[in-house]
């Protein structure tokens, strides 16, 4: 392609992609393709060919976008809202564009100098101290998985350096609440730690941690010779956002030598509003830290912010150094290579840096506030309305709900709560997660696309009311 060529399609592509920003509360939510149908749309086999350009571009609307549900529709409720502010789409574009990678500082000094900023302002937006540093991962598994890989090599004194997992070392201990991310759970499996030797804490009413039943177990297992080495504690639990008491945990992980890990994937974006920041009230005691900016805070995915508070430790864990990315300024610059799994880097940081300008942090606090206004408002109806229940308290964004109609229970109630969600996602309205609460399924309602204003909720809710009351859903 010649960049004269890669010129014309480039413009056709931002306005395909300008128009579907401008025209997507009109389609349908959730896709409309069956399993298999976007497949039997492509030949088996490559071309052998070069085929025209233009054909490709048709192909988004015929085959790619009827497989799609869009998670940038006003009335996306589903999963998390997971945002593509458009500066930040540009960001990513100039990124990509540029086909930059950064191995070491010396490979591209921009991509760590922006970097180092970036995380900086964001460690500032969010009212963390200076003594934390940030380092941009691909996402909230990665973080996690390098938070208990850095506590593992803590608490066994580098064991990685001598026999690692193989030497015969203590037993390690990991605790996390079963309302911690299933990534949580798959990072301490992965970090080598063994199920057995993983944790679940009870959860109180509202589903947060426990501090007395963590500090109950960590007892035990120090009586019977085990060792607590970490413990994670969410911030905006995926199911409810409930908040674990971080400040309580940091204690208790203070007392007994334990890396706290804090997962703040959801909840940590709200942090720019300074009224939300008694919701990880503690935090300066933690040893990590994640905030995925590519969830409600705008950065396209992926995106996910990991600040740790021993930069030398994360280093001394992670660090390779061959010949070949050796340089001689290593001694003055960070080699970001050195934070994390990944030797190389994107240049993730120019869509951050892209998406903060274009907005300021007024504007991505603006609609953080806009969205859990709008959550609160859905909770009092929902709670005001005969036959509806809120199942957990609303802090953010989240609203989990259950239509309980006299005489449903159990797994009627569970069949008549997934039928009425399958209802409103089959009728394009709006997309809704249900999920399971106690054993008995529920429905989230998590609020805070882009264009979500509270006319999408409305209309969202009585697409709700009428699948649920009258059985009909929307066809
Ligand atoms: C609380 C929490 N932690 C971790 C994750 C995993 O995020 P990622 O997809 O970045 O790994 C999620 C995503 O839903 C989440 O809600």
């Amino acid at each position: 392609m010649t960049p004269e060529e890669f010129r014309r399609y480039g413009h056709a592509l931002i306005d395909w992609l300008a128009d579907y920003q401008a025209g997507i509360a009109a389609r349908p939510v959730q896709a409309v393709t069956g399993p298999g149908e976007v497949k039997a749309m492509l030949p088996g086999a490559p071309p052998e060919g070069p085929e025209d350009f233009s054909g490709v571009l048709a192909d988004l609307d015929r085959v790619v976008m009827p497989g799609l549900s869009l998670w940038q529709h006003p009335r996306f409720f589903g999963y998390f809202p997971a945002n593509a502010e458009p500066a930040g789409v540009l960001g990513d574009l100039v990124s990509t564009g540029l086909g930059v990678l950064g191995l070491s500082w010396q490979s591209s000094p921009a991509i760590t100098e922006i970097e180092e900023v970036m995380t900086d302002w964001v460690r500032q937006m969010v009212g963390l101290s200076g003594a934390w540093s940030g380092v941009i991962q691909d996402t909230a598994s990665t973080s996690a998985l390098i938070a208990l890989l850095s506590a593992r090599e803590r608490a066994s004194g580098y064991a990685q350096t001598r026999g690692g997992m193989q030497g015969g070392g203590a037993k390690l201990m990991v605790y996390v609440s079963g309302q911690s991310h299933s990534s949580v759970d798959k990072a301490a499996l992965l970090a080598g730690f063994g199920r057995e030797f993983v944790r679940l804490v009870p959860c109180d009413g509202a589903y947060a941690m426990r501090a007395d039943a963590l500090a109950a177990m960590v007892a035990e297992d120090v009586a019977a010779g085990r060792v607590p080495c970490a413990v994670v504690a969410s911030c905006g639990t995926t199911a409810t956002t409930a908040l674990d008491p971080v400040g309580a945990i940091a204690e208790i992980a203070a007392r007994h030598g334990m890396w706290l890990h804090v997962d703040a994937a959801m909840a940590g974006g709200a942090m720019i509003a300074p009224e939300c920041r008694w919701m990880w009230a503690g935090v300066e005691g933690a040893d990590s830290l994640v905030i995925n900016a590519h969830k409600w805070l705008g950065a396209p995915f992926d995106c996910s912010l990991y600040y740790v508070r021993d930069t030398q430790h994360l280093i001394r864990v992670m660090s390779t150094n061959p010949s070949y990315l050796q340089s001689a300024v290593d001694g003055q610059v960070q080699n970001l290579r050195d934070r994390g799994i990944a030797l190389g880097r994107r240049f993730r940081a120019l869509k951050l840096w892209f998406m903060i300008r274009e907005q300021g942090v007024s504007g991505l606090r603006a609609r953080v506030r806009r969205d859990m206004a709008n959550a609160a408002a859905l909770a009092a109806e929902v709670a005001g309305t005969a036959g509806w229940r809120v199942l957990a308290p609303v802090v953010l964004q989240t609203v989990c709900v259950r239509h309980e109609p006299a005489g449903l229970e159990g797994e009627a109630l569970d069949a008549h709560t997934r039928g009425w969600a399958e209802a409103v996602n089959r009728s394009g309205v709006a997309y809704l997660t249900p999920a399971v609460i106690d054993g008995r399924w529920m429905v989230r309602v998590s609020i805070g696309a882009l264009g979500t204003e509270a006319a999408d909720i409305a209309m969202t809710w009585a697409a709700m009311r009428q699948a649920a009351e009258t059985g009909g859903g929307h066809g």
